[in-house]
């Protein structure tokens, strides 16, 4: 009976909340649900309530008035099907006053707002936000005069234009709205110039809480009539162009939470007293990087929980009241210049999760931080410092510490045992610092460790080199009186981190091969490079299946262990620089890329894509059976001791785009067959016994993509075959697409390659003056012709002139007689060009004078007249340049002399060596390498400061060429960017 009673009490009260729906909102309603899909496809889950034998003030989204009007309705992200238009139900709804609409890009679906909307006028609340509607907002919207939140935001996407507000315009809009307390106009177009919208918002929108306009166009400054918005409480205005300094109006906001200005490129000194506002919740003034300021001293009084000031100029020290921070889960700071010593009181941010720092000036100890009071912690991130003193163990104590990164400090000393470890810890990345001795054995307590990275520091080995010696033991004493529970008799097998996917001890003092990851079948990637591992490859590694990538390069190792299984998914295996002997193994079926260069292996040679046997001891022909199904892209059989011919064979390696041959003792004629590879880019030939002509008028073959052809310190005669040239498309390339050629020369996608981004180089090692710099990624857009040391006669063709994207020409010591075309004058990026000892006579052309990336120039040795050209260019060029010739005159051979005095004699023949720091480009060769690894590793180039000044800079800027991001990078925000040094080959 009593429940009875309170059944009817219940219907009572569920008419009262919800009145009676009215007929018109149901038949509307009902329509408007006529927009989803089919029944048997997705029902968006609201809409499933919707149903004509209910009551429609009950259903889901649905909001009635007492009077059973339909006030509001909210079906955000119910990913609706159909799109709304002038002609939906929608519009019949009149008693609307809340309407969202939001994340339904079928809505809009690139069409523009239908003017039906002005018929709402009833509307408190407008929320148009991700509709994918576009186009010219409708003045329509300007009736809806009641409107409290207006969003129009993310409506940006699927290559539509975007929203505009031109027509009306921002002004007009803001003037009919009078009643709006919150606009979102993210990523529509305003068109606002300098202090406009300002002006428009602030004179008509005294009472805004909100004002969200990130990415809306506007090119003016923040202008000092927003004071008059004293209730503001967001602003958001990221992605504008707000290039001034910040007017210091924000502060007087007493109600401000949260100022974002991401991107704004504002300038000059932020107003430090705004991070003392008691309600600021968040500041986010990344990437800005003309904005300079510090911190203020924080008061007890606060909400901050989100501060980022990532990429800016901000410099100073953390103020020890960063203490006072009590809420603030969010500091990232990395890339500005902040400097000190990170204080201790950040001790007690314990709502701290993320910890952003890197890529600061940040100096001395951590290590009486008391890290395991900030329980909250998930990342900490404070790489690219100069922090120093010892790691503190408690540093990995915070219970759910997923990321600790600490590479590119001073860290030094040897690492304590860790006592309590997060057993969340995924990449620990104590990289390039000064660490010493074993490795602590509480390393194998992270147990979800998937990147371990100890590289560039001086770890002498781990502590028990295999785990399973361990398998007796359950718990191990440590120094500081802890009890570690490592081993438990059976759960053996899970000792250490065998998650790990990605393993770098490169460049460290490892004398043995580390075997405790031997179970670890998850391994991707594992570099031990430059090490002093000694002795035998163990076979096992080939067995862990998930591995890819294996460096070993730079090692002592001499022999693989056997038998080689030939089962083993590695893609890329780097041998290079071991004393490796015997057989080259032939086991890798699916590896692309070899190393195998500068062993002592003796013969064989694997089918892949890119092969390198650089420098080993081959001797003997090659073989002409291997090439047979030749699928090579990359041969490399330069430095050996290789006699006979060029196997014909080659001529099967129709993908074939970089071939070096060069340095070995290989007699024959000129290859011509390889005029048939299509492909080919890079042709080294130099310092072999190879003669006659290289006309090969039998075939039709041509090189469109070469850009290196070096057939140096050859025997070969005859002249340059003009119609050659012509067919040297790379060369000619006029238009500065380097980009797209560097491109061109990476590897095709293969899935197989996802995990490990390979990373393909060609290096020239220049050498010079004792010098030997290996240049990666340079060969991606160097172009060079260098026929020197050969006995090649005739005149200089003049269409040479039209390999306009040449870098270096060298067709020095040969037998080239008559004038140097003037058409060479058109080669205007020429760095480089070598014309002497030959028998060229008449004038230095006076287009010469054009060159001007020229930065070498020796002519000297030849049968030259009359006076060298004038320009700032050639008044650079050292004596040596001009020396040896018959008749040259004028500077720099001899200083001018009055006008009407006759030419003073030339110098005397001579051989002078070049002066000062020029490198001699007769010792210069070209190599081919490889290199694989994560990020760019330009870093040996770019800092290598003793490198001849003209040739840095040259080369800086082709490197700037292909990595625009370079330049800033390198700037003072080095944030993301680790520059490595490579080893020397
Ligand atoms: C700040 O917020 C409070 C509480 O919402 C409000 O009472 C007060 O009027 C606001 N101040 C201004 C200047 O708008
Ligand atoms: C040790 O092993 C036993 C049984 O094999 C298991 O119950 C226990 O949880 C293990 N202890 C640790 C610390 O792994």
């Amino acid at each position: 009976m009593k429940s009875l009673l309170h059944f009817f009490l219940f219907l009572i009260i569920i008419k009262l909340v919800h009145g009676r729906c009215d007929a018109d909102d149901l038949s509307a309603l009902l329509r408007l649900k006529k927009i989803s899909p089919p029944p048997e496809a997705y029902v968006p889950p609201k809409l499933l309530s919707w149903n004509s034998s209910t009551n429609c003030c009950a259903w889901d989204g649905v909001t009635c008035s007492t009077d059973g009007h339909v006030i509001g309705l909210d079906v955000s992200g119910e990913f609706l099907e159909g799109r709304i238009d002038n002609s939906s139900s929608l519009f019949d709804l009149k008693h609307l006053q809340s309407l969202n609409l939001s994340r339904n890009c079928q809505v809009g679906n690139g069409f523009p707002i239908p003017p039906a909307i002005g018929k709402l006028t009833n509307l408190r609340y407008l929320n148009l936000s991700i509709t994918c509607y576009t186009g010219q907002v409708p003045f329509a919207i300007t009736r809806l005069t009641r409107l409290v939140t207006l969003d129009l935001s993310g409506n940006y996407n699927f290559g539509y234009t975007q929203l505009k507000l031109y027509n009306p315009d921002l002004s007009t809009l803001v003037q009919s709205l009078t009643e709006l307390r919150e606009l979102y106009l993210d990523g529509v177009t305003v068109s606002a110039w300098d202090t406009e919208w300002c002006q428009a918002i602030s004179s008509s929108l005294p009472n805004l809480r909100v004002l969200s306009l990130s990415a809306c166009n506007l090119s003016g400054p923040i202008d000092q009539s927003l004071a008059k918005l004293q209730s503001l409480s967001v602003i958001r205005l990221d992605d504008n162009d707000l290039p001034v300094p910040l007017p210091g109006v924000f502060a007087n906001f007493s109600n401000l939470t949260s100022l974002s200005l991401r991107s704004c490129l504002v300038r000059g000194t932020f107003p430090e007293e705004l991070f003392q506002v008691p309600t600021l919740q968040t500041v986010d003034l990344s990437d800005n990087p003309q904005l300079h300021g510090s911190f203020p001293e924080f008061p007890r009084n606060n909400s901050l929980q989100s501060l980022v000031l990532s990429n800016t100029k901000f410099s100073g020290i953390l103020p020890k009241s960063i203490g006072n921070l009590k809420m603030l889960s969010m500091i990232d700071i990395s890339g500005c210049s902040f400097s000190g010593s990170i204080p201790k009181s950040i001790q007690k941010l314990t709502q701290l999760v993320h910890l952003y720092m890197s890529s600061n000036r940040f100096s001395g100890p951590i290590d009486s931080i008391h890290w395991e009071k900030l329980l909250n912690l998930l990342n900490i991130v404070l790489d690219s410092n100069l922090l120093s003193g010892s790691i503190p163990s408690s540093i990995v104590s915070p219970p759910f510490l997923e990321k600790l990164l600490l590479s590119h400090n001073q860290f030094s000393g040897q690492l304590h045992e860790f006592s309590d470890v997060s057993s969340y810890l995924v990449t620990l990345d104590l990289s390039f610092n000064d660490l010493e001795g074993i490795v602590p054995l509480s390393i194998y307590n992270f147990r979800g460790l998937e990147t371990l990275d100890l590289s560039s520091n001086n770890f002498s080995g781990f502590h028990f080199n295999s785990p399973q010696q361990l398998s007796n033991l359950s718990v191990i004493n440590l120094s500081n009186n802890s009890l570690l529970v490592l081993y438990n008799g059976t759960t053996s097998s899970y000792s250490s981190f065998p998650q790990i996917v990605n393993l770098n001890l490169a460049s460290n003092k490892l004398r043995t091969f580390p075997d405790f990851f031997r179970n670890h079948t998850g391994l991707a990637v594992l570099d031990l490079s430059q090490n002093q591992i000694q002795g035998t490859i163990p076979n096992w590694i080939w067995g862990l299946i998930s591995l890819l990538n294996v460096n070993l390069s730079c090692n002592s190792f001499v022999t693989l262990e056997w038998p080689l299984t030939n089962s083993s998914g590695v893609s890329e295996l780097d041998l290079h620089s071991n004393q490796l002997q015997g057989q080259i193994p032939v086991f890798l079926p699916y590896a692309g890329y070899l190393d195998y260069s500068r062993n002592h292996f003796s013969s064989s040679i694997p089918t892949n894509i890119v092969l390198s046997l650089r420098r080993n001891n081959l001797t003997g022909t090659i073989p002409g059976g291997v090439l047979e199904y030749c699928s090579f892209r990359i041969l490399d059989l330069g430095e050996n001791q290789i006699e006979g011919q060029v196997p014909k064979s080659l001529a099967n390696c129709t993908e074939l785009e970089i071939l070096n041959l060069g340095i070995n003792q290989i007699t024959d004629t000129f290859p011509c067959f390889l005029k048939n590879i299509s492909t080919l880019r890079i042709l080294l030939l130099r310092s072999n016994n190879l003669y006659g002509g290289i006309g090969c008028s039998e075939t039709n073959g041509t090189w469109p993509k070469l850009q290196i052809i070096d057939l140096a310190h050859n025997n070969f005669s005859g002249g340059i075959p003009a119609r050659s040239l012509t067919t040297w498309q790379a060369m000619m390339a006029n238009k500065d697409d380097s980009r797209s050629r560097a491109r061109a020369l990476e590897f095709p996608n293969d899935p197989g390659r996802a995990v490990v981004e390979f990373e393909y180089y060609a290096a020239i090692t220049v050498i010079g003056k004792g010098l030997e710099m290996d240049l990666q990624k340079i060969l991606t857009i160097f172009t060079l012709i260098d026929f020197s040391g050969n006995k090649f006669s005739g005149s200089i063709p003049k269409e040479l002139g039209d390999l306009k994207s040449l870098y270096v020409l060298n067709l020095s010591s040969n037998a080239f007689t008559g004038e140097i075309p003037s058409s060479l004058g058109n080669l205007q990026k020429l760095e480089s060009l070598d014309l002497s000892r030959n028998k060229l006579s008449g004038q230095i052309p006076p287009e010469f004078a054009e060159l001007n990336f020229l930065s070498f120039l020796n002519l000297s040795n030849n049968q030259l007249v009359g006076r060298i050209p004038t320009s700032t260019q050639f008044t650079t060029f050292p004596k040596a340049s001009f020396i040896g010739n018959k008749g040259l005159w004028g500077p720099p051979l001899t200083v001018d002399s009055k006008a009407g005095s006759p030419p003073p004699p030339p110098t005397l023949n001579g051989s002078q060596q070049n002066s000062g720091d020029e490198i001699d480009w007769d010792l210069i060769s070209v190599e081919i390498g490889f290199v694989f690894g994560f990020g760019i590793a330009v870093g040996s180039l770019v800092f290598y400061k003793r490198w001849s000044k003209w040739y840095y800079k040259a080369m800086y800027k082709i490197l700037v060429k292909i990595f625009p991001q370079l330049e800033e990078r390198i700037g003072p925000h080095r944030r993301h960017v680790h520059i490595t040094q490579r080893p020397r080959r």
